[in-house]
């Protein structure tokens, strides 16, 4: 599709195809990070270092409370931020730029699995990513939870529970992918 528009545009102005980005450090850059770009290889410096994905979960709102089998449905705001060392970019050579949207289907993407999540499916991807200059990737998406809780719940809310929440990743064991909690 890029590659499309730009024949047209090098049609309609007689450009040559060098000036065409050039004149757009945005779309410059995001070519120049993605070029080389694998996106099934974790985005680490060599193979053997592990990388770090930090979570942070918050309750948005509670819909209901199964009382009699100590269960809880919830929306939580899902938020997962990591370093993706392939990234970043001096922003002195891109016209200042220190952040960029990127495609999440063209870069690595933690494919973290929640047990508790009432659709079974992988969490769905948000489309865009967004990246600073020193590789900080971080999104967040709503997630419906089911989740079991201890204790009983007769004066809910005023009381206190732990409820359970666990994460995993499809395709990495413990190593090399760390989760965090922040
Ligand atoms: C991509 O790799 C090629 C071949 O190794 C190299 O010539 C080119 O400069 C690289 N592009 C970027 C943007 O790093
Ligand atoms: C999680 O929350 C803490 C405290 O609000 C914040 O410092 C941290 O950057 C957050 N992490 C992510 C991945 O959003
Ligand atoms: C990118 O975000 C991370 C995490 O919030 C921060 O530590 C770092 O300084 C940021 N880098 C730039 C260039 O803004």
């Amino acid at each position: 599709m890029e590659c499309l528009l730009l024949l047209l545009f090098i049609a309609s102005n007689t450009l040559p195809c060098t000036d065409a980005t050039e004149d757009f450090p945005l779309a410059m850059l995001a070519n120049d990070l993605l070029a080389n770009y694998s996106k099934e290889v974790l985005p680490v410096v060599n193979w053997q270092s592990s990388l770090t994905v930090h979570l942070n979960i918050s309750i948005t709102s509670i819909l209901n409370l199964d009382e009699k089998n100590y269960r809880l449905s919830m929306y939580i705001l899902f938020t997962q931020g990591w370093y993706d060392y392939h990234l970043q970019w001096d922003p002195v050579k891109y016209d200042g730029i220190t952040h960029i949207s990127l495609p999440t289907n063209e870069v690595w993407y933690p494919d973290l699995i929640i047990d508790e999540m009432v659709s079974k499916q992988e969490p769905s991807r948000p489309p865009f990513i967004l990246v600073n200059a020193s590789g900080w990737v971080d999104n967040s998406k709503p997630l419906l939870i089911s989740s079991t809780c201890s204790g009983k719940m007769q004066s809910f809310p005023f009381d206190e529970h732990v409820c359970s929440l666990s994460f995993r990743s499809a395709l990495h064991t413990s190593e090399p992918l760390t989760i965090r909690f922040e």
